[in-house]
C-alpha cells in the first residue's frame, strides 16, 4: 500500500477511535487541541488525495453521542458544529475572509463558548415541546424529560412576540460547584468521578432517570434561534428578546464594529474566564446580521459566518518518572503518576492522573517520557499525550498491571466499566483499612479518629474489620506511641457514642459499592430495618427510586457474603442502629393501656415481632384470635380471611400500620 494511503487510513482510524471514546464513552483519550489537528492533517491528506476519498471517513460526519436507550429524532435543521482555531492569525483571516465576501460593514457578534454539551429545544405556541440532542447532527437523542427538570429552562415561555414555532440552541452545564459536589459523592460510594463537568453534564443528559437528572443541578445557557419568523433581523436582537421570553442568555455577549474590539474581548475573557461558575473552552464570533448570515451561508459541516477561537489548555511538558497503582477501599486501582515536578498555571505539579488501562496503552506511554501535562478546568492534571521525538533512550512500556499491588491478587475488569479491580475484599490490607478509614469517617459513624488512627490501630492488630473497633478498650491504645490515656479515654468515648449514630448513616458506614449517603438513606427509608434489607429481592430493591441495577447487584453482593455477615452480626452486638426510628421502638408509653390487638398479615414498616413488642411497649396486649374482647386488628397485606369474617361479625375495628403508628 503507497504510504500516503497508510496515514490516511490510521488517522481515519485514530480519529474513530477517539471520537468513540468522547461522544459514546464520554471518556475523551487526548486533548481538544491534539484531536483538531489530526482531524485537520487528515483533512489536508483527504484534499490532496481525492483518489482516496471514502464517505465512511470521519471527517465526513461530526460525531455522534446516540445511545439506544433514547429515541432517536430528526432535527428539524441540522446541528453543525463550528469551524474552530487556536490561533489569533486565523480569527483575523475570518474577518478579512468575511469582509471580502460581504463587501459592506459587518458586525461581529462575541459570545464566550461553553463547554457543556448541546441541545436543541423546540417551542411550540410558547410551550417546550421537545429538546433533542446533537447526536450525529442529522438525529439526536430526545431528551426532554430530563431537560424538563432543568429549571433554567423555561417550559413555557414569559411575554409575547415569540413566534408560533422555533428552535433555541444552546448549552447544558453543570457548574463547578455542582461538579465538585457530585464527584464527592461518586467518590464517596466508590463510583469514578467524572472527568470534567462536560462529561458530567453529557451523562446526566442520558440518565435514565429523570429524577436523579433532577438532583444534578444542571444549567444553561441558549445562543442560537432558529425558524420563519424570528422577531429581529439580527442575530444579538433575537437573543435579547429570548432573554425577555425567558431564557438564560450570556451577558458576556458583544457586538463589535472591528477586529480590535474582537481580540479585546478575547483577551479580556482569556483570563476572567476563570472566575466564572461554568466551564468554558473559548470564544464564539458570529456575524450579526441574518441576511449577511445567509449570504455567507455554509459548508457541509460548519458555518461560513461563524468560527470558534479556542482557548490554549494550560500545558507544561515534563519527564514521567514512575507510576503507581493505588488500591482503593472498593478494589479499584488507579494509576498515577510521578513526573518531574513542574510549574502548571501557578501550582507545581508532581502527580497526575492517568484514569485507567485505556488510557495508558493509548498514550503509549514509557517511564522516562516527555509527557504533556494539561490542567483543563480539572483539578487534577492529566496526561494528555507524549512527546515521542524527545524519546531517545526508551525506558519501560507502561503496562497496566495484571495483579494487585498489595496483595497480588489477580486483577478483574467488568464488563462495561473502564476500571480494573481487586476482588479480594477481605485480605486485602489497602482495602480493609480503606474501610475502615470510610466507617469511622465524619458523614459515616463519626468517631474521633485522627489521621493515621486506623494505620496505628491495623498495624498493633487491634482491628481488622469495623467491628473490632467496638472491641477495644483504653488499656489496648495506651501505650501505643503518642497515645495517652486521655486521648484513648476520648477515642473509647467516640466509640461509645458512635451507637447512637442512626440506621441511615450505619448503613452508609458500611462501606457497600454504590452506596453513597443518598442511596443508604433511601434505602433506609424503603426498608426500614437490617433484616427487612437483607431479606430484599433484586426486585424490591430496584422498585424503590433511583436503585438501579448496578446498586441492587451491589447490595445483594454485599450482603451474600459469610464475612459480611458475620461483621454485621458483632456490629449488631454491639448496639449500632440497625433500625430507622429506634427512638419510636425503645419508648415505653401508656397510649394503648387496656386494650387488646390482634395482629395478622405481612407488614412493610416493622416485622411482625416488632410490632408485638411495640404494642407491650405503649401498654397494649396482644392476643392470637378474635374473640368480642378484642379492641384493633393491626392488619397487613393478605391478612387472613377467617380473622377477617370474624372481625366484621365481631365489629371490631380494623386499622393498618401507618394508622397504627399514629397510635403510638
Ligand atoms: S453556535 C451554527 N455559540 O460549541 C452555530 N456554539 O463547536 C451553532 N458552543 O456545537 C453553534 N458555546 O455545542 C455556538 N456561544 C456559542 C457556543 C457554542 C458553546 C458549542 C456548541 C457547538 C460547539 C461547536
Amino acid at each position: 500500500m503507497e504510504p500516503v494511503k497508510q496515514t490516511i487510513d490510521t488517522l481515519r482510524k485514530n480519529i474513530e477511535q477517539w471520537n468513540y471514546q468522547y461522544y459514546v464513552l464520554a471518556q475523551p483519550l487526548i486533548s481538544d487541541l491534539e484531536f483538531d489537528l489530526k482531524v485537520k492533517e487528515l483533512e489536508k491528506l483527504e484534499a490532496e488525495h481525492p483518489e482516496y476519498f471514502d464517505a465512511n471517513s470521519p471527517t465526513q460526519r461530526v460525531g455522534s453521542d446516540l445511545n439506544n436507550n433514547f429515541v432517536p429524532v430528526e432535527h428539524r435543521y441540522p446541528m453543525l458544529s463550528l469551524a474552530n482555531t487556536y490561533s489569533e492569525g486565523e480569527v483575523q483571516e475570518f474577518y478579512n475572509r468575511t469582509q471580502k465576501a460581504l463587501n459592506e460593514d459587518f458586525e461581529i457578534v462575541c459570545e464566550l463558548k461553553y463547554d457543556g454539551t448541546s441541545i436543541s429545544l423546540l417551542y411550540e405556541n410558547g410551550v417546550l415541546t421537545r429538546a433533542i440532542t446533537r447526536g450525529d447532527g442529522v438525529r439526536g437523542d430526545d431528551v426532554t424529560t430530563n431537560v424538563r427538570t432543568i429549571k433554567s429552562i423555561p417550559l413555557r415561555l414569559h411575554g409575547t412576540g415569540y413566534p408560533a414555532s422555533f428552535e433555541i440552541r444552546g448549552e447544558i452545564l453543570l457548574p463547578w460547584t455542582a461538579f465538585n459536589t457530585l464527584n464527592e459523592e461518586r467518590e464517596e460510594s466508590g463510583e469514578a468521578p467524572f472527568a470534567n463537568p462536560r462529561n458530567a453534564a453529557a451523562g446526566s443528559l442520558k440518565t435514565l432517570n429523570a429524577q436523579v437528572v433532577a438532583q444534578r443541578k444542571l444549567d444553561s445557557f441558549l445562543y442560537y434561534l432558529l425558524g420563519e419568523d424570528l422577531p429581529c433581523d439580527t442575530h444579538y436582537n433575537n437573543l435579547q428578546a429570548a432573554r425577555q421570553w425567558g431564557f438564560k442568555i450570556s451577558d458576556a455577549t458583544k457586538k463589535c464594529a472591528t477586529l480590535e474590539e474582537v481580540f479585546d474581548f478575547i483577551h479580556y475573557w482569556n483570563t476572567e474566564r476563570k472566575n466564572l461558575p461554568v466551564a468554558t473552552d473559548g470564544i464564539v464570533l458570529k456575524v450579526n446580521s441574518i441576511k449577511q448570515q445567509l449570504n455567507l451561508g455554509w459548508t457541509a459541516k460548519s458555518p461560513r459566518w461563524a468560527i470558534a477561537y479556542k482557548f490554549q489548555a494550560e500545558q507544561a511538558e515534563t519527564r514521567l518518572n514512575s507510576v503507581d497503582f493505588q488500591v482503593g477501599r472498593t478494589g479499584t486501582v488507579t494509576p498515577v503518576a510521578n513526573l518531574e515536578p513542574v510549574l502548571l498555571s501557578g501550582t507545581i505539579v508532581k502527580r497526575a492522573s492517568l484514569h485507567n488501562a485505556d488510557i495508558i496503552s493509548a498514550l503509549d506511554l514509557h517511564i522516562g517520557d516527555l509527557c504533556l501535562v494539561e490542567k483543563g478546568g480539572e483539578i487534577i492534571p492529566k496526561i494528555t499525550g507524549v512527546n515521542t521525538e524527545a524519546r531517545f533512550m526508551i525506558g519501560d512500556k507502561v503496562q497496566f498491571i495484571q495483579k494487585c499491588p498489595a496483595c497480588g491478587t489477580p486483577l478483574v475488569r467488568e464488563a462495561d466499566e473502564a476500571a480494573y479491580y481487586c476482588p479480594n475484599t477481605t485480605g486485602c490490607e489497602p482495602q480493609i483499612k480503606g474501610r475502615i478509614e470510610h466507617f469511622v469517617s465524619r458523614k459515616a459513624m463519626n468517631i474521633n479518629a485522627g489521621e493515621g488512627t486506623v494505620e496505628a490501630f491495623f498495624n498493633a492488630g487491634l482491628i481488622r474489620n469495623a467491628a473490632d473497633l467496638y472491641k477495644i478498650n483504653v488499656q489496648d491504645i495506651f501505650g501505643l506511641e503518642r497515645w495517652g490515656e486521655k486521648s484513648a479515654q476520648n477515642f473509647v468515648d467516640s466509640i461509645a457514642e458512635s451507637k447512637n449514630v442512626p440506621y441511615p448513616r450505619v448503613l452508609y458506614a458500611l462501606g457497600i459499592r454504590f452506596v453513597g449517603e443518598t442511596v443508604a438513606k433511601r434505602l433506609a427509608r424503603a426498608f426500614p430495618t437490617i433484616d427487612q434489607l437483607m431479606a430484599a429481592s433484586h426486585e424490591e430493591l430496584i422498585d424503590v427510586g433511583d436503585i438501579g441495577d448496578r446498586i441492587a447487584g451491589s447490595v445483594l453482593d454485599y450482603f451474600a457474603d459469610a464475612e459480611n455477615r458475620k461483621q454485621l452480626e458483632q456490629l449488631r452486638s454491639f448496639e449500632l442502629q440497625f433500625a430507622l426510628d429506634k427512638e419510636i421502638l425503645a419508648e415505653k408509653t401508656n397510649h394503648l393501656e387496656g386494650k387488646t390487638f390482634v395482629i395478622s398479615g405481612i407488614f412493610s414498616h416493622h416485622s411482625r415481632d416488632e410490632y408485638k413488642e411495640l404494642i407491650e411497649q405503649h401498654g397494649g396486649k396482644n392476643t392470637a384470635t378474635v374473640s368480642a374482647k378484642t379492641n384493633y386488628i393491626l392488619a397487613g397485606e393478605n391478612m387472613g380471611p377467617a380473622k377477617l369474617e370474624k372481625a366484621e361479625k365481631l365489629g371490631v375495628q380494623i386499622i393498618n400500620e401507618d394508622e397504627f403508628l399514629k397510635m403510638i
